[in-house]
């Protein structure tokens, strides 16, 4: 059967399938009935996740090493009252509360690129030097009074963007080019004038980096016969970046942007063409996801350029304030579907850098330089040289890093690099329920993980063949609802290789479950929520989650409305609903102004199946973009 075959049955267009099922589809996990036992354990304790794990799991760690306080007689971290969930069309904000379009898909960097085409969505010429397509992860460089603004374009909607073509599919290579210049990063000058944000056409600060930009490869896997290629027989030049989901920031001021669903670009000449298990653990096959690009550029035929994707599902370093720099990709940090890049200063002044894995059962990582951090220094081999961990949790609310070593895994520090997920296998890694964003708490060491979804746990393995029992911190099989882990590093020190972990929140729905499936005691049905995504600490202490979820409004989801934000509170468990986002979209990466006066957000994919005019209404076709949210009163936000 082709592929085509295999997934025109389940699902009409691929379009209206996650990434998730469509690597399962390709790659099909066989079921696992042995874990059924295990499964039947964590549900049998159902009364325990639900009456005493209350906010997340401060009974279990018992009073002494709770991390969390009742949050009976509490003072409340929020001055917002909760936002209802909906289905509308629109943003929803707080009574008190403003919001402001500030940069959408197609928006022109240079004067001399004209303004968005609906009809035609562009051409590969204005794509190149406009705003790219589904922002995702983004932040905001200030210096010497100019504000840099750097955003993921994580990747684009077939149906929207060759929408203008009757099968909504390429109808040229112009069309391909297009949608692959859509993709990457994009780096712009913004400027708050009469209290609106906007691009500043033409700053020479203005950039986009495409899967076409030349950039260096550094780090262990650095000139490794695997990332030898035809056009690169050094293995050290590489070309683009793509699929970047999720950021990071440094504390030297660069950015980081993490390549997640890379696989899904590179094809062979049939669908059925079988790739080695290599590739195959990182969904690597014959058939790509819709973008072919394999027709334009021979890199992506896996059958003539093989180690092609190995150069890719990395983190890449950008200078946010050089556009003529050479982006860097930093193998040490490891070769997965990144999500982002949680950046902290140890104690000891080391680096490190969380990671989450973003597929059914992969890892959650972190990264810790060899080198120390001084204001000033020498930071160009901070993120080139250290070690790699990985996180295996223990059912005592304990946990350790496992480093990933010739000793501990028997592979050689290139091989570590590039197939990460196998080193990861060998240590006996803990599965878990798809690790999204990892967010830091700004004044304590305790750090979070957004774990979206994972409806394969308990039932099948991941794509490595490691098991998913329903425990630990992915307690629930079935799990299409997500929670958010949280560790302590032993002795707060973020190189420490123990650490104790709880679960800030299980989220469920209520209004249909009265088992685990209804989430922990700080979720109702009034803050009720689906797939945790986005996840980012202000200066307050505040946890801002996004959802990237179900947005059905109906069965497991019912009263759930739109993808939405959320605010928590680390101290109480307290969660509120500050955002819910327009139809079919997901709220996706976040950021603030130096004066923490706007709040940036990123609204993804509106209208991904058809069905939303945001942002401009009417009859509008619907476009990805920033908003930026005020307070009426022009205080500060958070
Ligand atoms: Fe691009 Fe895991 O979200
Ligand atoms: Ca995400
Ligand atoms: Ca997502």
């Amino acid at each position: 059967m082709t592929l085509d075959a295999k997934i025109q049955p389940a699902c009409e267009n691929i379009d209206d399938i996650t990434f998730d099922d469509i690597d399962d589809i390709i790659n099909p996990r066989p079921d696992e009935n042995d874990f059924d036992q295990v499964v039947e354990n964590a549900l049998s304790r159902r009364g325990f996740m639900s009456g005493v794990l209350v906010l997340g799991g401060a009974a279990m760690l018992g009073a002494s090493s709770a991390l969390t306080p009742s949050i009976a007689n509490a003072a409340t971290l929020f001055d917002f009252e909760q936002v209802l969930a909906n289905s509308l069309d629109t943003i929803t904000v707080p009574k008190g509360y403003t919001w402001d379009v500030v940069a959408k898909w197609g928006d022109p960097l240079f004067s001399d690129v004209p303004e968005f085409d609906e009809a035609t969505r562009g051409t590969p010429e204005t794509q190149a030097r406009a705003v790219g397509d589904n922002n995702d992860g983004m932040d905001l460089f200030e210096k010497d009074g100019k504000s840099v603004y750097v955003v993921n374009n994580e990747y684009v909607n077939r149906k929207i963007i060759w929408g203008n073509n009757p099968d909504g599919k390429p109808a040229s290579d112009a069309d391909i080019l297009k949608g692959k210049l859509a993709h990457g990063v994009t780096v712009m000058e913004v400027a708050e004038t009469d209290g609106k944000w906007m691009i500043v056409k033409g700053s020479p600060f203005n950039r986009r980096i495409t899967p076409d930009t030349e950039m260096d490869i550094t780090g262990p896997a650095a000139a490794h016969d695997l990332m030898k290629t035809l056009a690169d027989p050094t293995g050290t030049k590489t070309l683009g970046t793509w699929n970047n989901c999720g950021n990071g920031r440094t504390p030297w001021g660069t950015y980081l942007a993490c390549e997640e669903n890379f696989n899904g670009y590179f094809s062979g000449p049939s669908d059925d063409y079988e790739v080695t298990s290599e590739l195959k653990r990182y969904g690597v096959s014959g058939r790509d996801w819709g973008y072919s690009w394999a027709k334009i550029d021979d890199r992506f035929d896996v059958s003539k350029n093989p180690n092609e994707p190995n150069r890719a599902g990395y983190v890449v370093e950008i200078d946010p304030f050089d556009a003529s720099s050479t982006p860097q990709k930093r193998t040490a940090l490891g070769r997965f579907k990144h999500e982002n890049a949680e950046v902290v200063v140890a104690k000891n002044g080391k680096i490190v850098v969380y990671m989450g894995d973003d597929e059914r059962g992969e890892f959650l990582y972190k990264f810790v330089s060899d080198g120390t951090y001084v204001e000033g220094g020498d930071t160009s081999k901070l993120l080139t040289d250290g070690t790699l961990y990985v996180a295996k949790f223990e059912a005592d609310q304990k946990g350790q890093w496992i480093s990933l070593t010739k000793e501990t895994v028997g592979m050689e520090a290139a091989e570590i690099a590039i197939h990460t997920r196998q080193a990861a296998s060998k240590a006996g890694a803990t599965t878990m329920d798809r690790p999204e964003w990892v967010a830091a708490h700004p004044t304590k060491a305790e750090v979070y993980c957004a774990l979206t979804n994972n409806k394969n746990r308990g039932k099948k393995p991941n794509a490595g063949g490691d098991a998913t029992p329903a425990a630990g911190p992915n307690p629930r099989a079935k799990n299409n609802y997500g929670q958010i882990v949280r560790w302590r590093p032993e002795d707060d020190d973020h190189t420490a290789t123990s650490f104790e972990w709880d679960l800030f929140v299980l989220a469920g729905n209520p209004k249909v479950h009265s088992d685990a499936y209804a989430g922990s005691e700080n979720i109702n049905e009034g803050n009720m929520f689906n797939s945790p995504d986005g996840l980012s600490f202000d200066d307050k202490g505040i946890l801002w989650i996004q959802t990237d979820g179900k947005y059905t409004n109906e069965g497991d989801f019912a009263g759930q409305g739109n993808n939405q934000m959320l605010a928590g509170d680390p101290a109480t468990g307290e969660i509120r609903r500050f955002l819910v986002g327009p139809n079919e979209c997901e709220v996706t990466g976040m950021t603030f102004s130096g004066d923490r006066k706007t709040m940036f957000v990123g609204i993804q994919h509106p209208g991904e199946k058809g069905n939303s005019h945001f942002p401009d209404g009417g009859k509008s076709l619907p476009r990805s973009c920033i908003i930026a949210i005020k307070r009426e009163d022009g205080a500060v936000i958070g």
